[in-house]
């Protein structure tokens, strides 16, 4: 998440639609995304694990350990820091899942664009 409130942005989802604290999988303009809830602040990935570069979940909108706190790829189990993407357990330790940077606003939580420049 970020605190850029000026930068171009699109909405992805409600803020409601977020377990709390929870994940979901979302599609973008195509493109595969899972969203981490907690409290008030939300991560969004793509949903691409750095290890085989598959998705990470077996069953829908399920990216958390048992504990609800990290991330986990359910194939060979890997952990990812919901703020970092940082994996610190298993396959593809020290790997980063890519974070798209977002916003909320208004209760929606918005994808910021990427600079074009
Ligand atoms: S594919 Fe994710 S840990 Fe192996």
């Amino acid at each position: 998440m970020t605190n850029n409130a000026h930068a171009p942005a699109t909405p992805l989802c409600h803020l409601d639609q977020l377990p709390d604290p929870g994940s979901k999988g979302l599609m973008h303009e195509g493109q595969a995304l899972f969203a981490v809830r907690q409290g008030q602040q939300v991560f969004v990935y793509e949903n691409r694990c750095p290890h085989r570069g598959i998705p990470l979940e077996w069953t829908p909108d399920s990216f958390l350990d048992h504990s609800g706190r990290l991330i986990q790829c359910a194939t060979h189990g890997a952990l990812f820091l919901p703020e970092t993407g940082e994996c610190v357990a298993g396959p593809c330790s020290g790997q980063f899942l890519r974070q798209l940077p977002c916003r909320i606003n208004g209760g929606q939580v918005w994808l910021i664009e990427a600079n074009t420049d």
